[in-house]
């Protein structure tokens, strides 16, 4: 996510449709690497993604042979995102939905469900609440990939906006509430070097837990 001057007002969806609003293809499009890393080792079978933005990583998974969903508040980044998918020749192995993660649930289960940088600030959103219910999607022998900022991804946050808290792995696997029926295959901080939107390096961290059910 990309620092900016927004101050915190209305709700999170509208927050979100209003940051899509400001320009088509705020993210890269190219899939984030700690999602590569982890399902490149998996066998590829039914995924989801949680807050899919506009799409890349539902795209390289679905490119990998995954049947993949991406969930995303913003009607505008669904809607990139099924372009995205079509542009790349995967529109039948993918799915889009705007819906509201604190209350959506899915019909049937899922070998993978990720969740690459699903925070939101300055609107806040009940995201413990979100990766405790994530849990619930995850099919027998499937695993649940949470990547977080960590740090700020490009510097400084913005003065309105330093209040903010970063998650920790040990926060997201709290929030998580995950019983005996799963193994913790990770739980760490990856250093990572980011590009400012001005195109200059910037070393951050992120935050990776990676879990699998029973
Ligand atoms: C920082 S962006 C990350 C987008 C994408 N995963 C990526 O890595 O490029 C966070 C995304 O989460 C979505 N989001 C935030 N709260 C959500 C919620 N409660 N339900 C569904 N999506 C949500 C936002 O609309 C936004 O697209």
């Amino acid at each position: 996510m990309q620092a900016h001057d927004h101050t915190a007002s209305g709700s999170p969806h509208d927050w979100w449709e209003a940051r899509y609003a400001e320009r088509d293809g705020i993210w890269s499009g190219r899939v984030n690497a700690v999602l590569a890393s982890v399902a490149g080792g998996l066998r590829p079978g039914r995924a989801l993604d949680l807050g899919c933005g506009e799409g890349g990583d539902v795209v390289w998974l679905a490119e990998q042979g995954w049947e993949a969903s991406g969930i995303d508040l913003s009607a505008t980044a669904v809607e990139r995102a099924t372009r995205a998918a079509h542009a790349a020749g995967v529109a039948e192995r993918t799915a889009f939905v705007a819906e509201d993660l604190a209350t959506w649930s899915p019909t049937g289960s899922f070998d993978l469900v990720t969740a690459s940088f699903l925070q939101s600030w300055p609107v806040a959103i009940p995201r413990a609440e979100i990766l405790r219910r994530a849990t619930g999607f995850v099919a027998p022998g499937g695993h649940l990939l949470v990547t977080a900022h960590a740090a700020p991804p490009h510097g400084d946050l913005p003065e309105e906006l330093r209040s903010y808290r970063f998650p920790t792995p040990a926060e997201d696997l709290d929030a998580m509430e995950l019983g005996d029926g799963w193994e913790v295959v990770a739980a760490e901080l990856r250093p990572r070097t980011a590009t400012t939107p001005e195109g200059t390096a910037h070393e951050t961290v992120d935050s990776v837990v990676v879990v699998r059910r029973r």
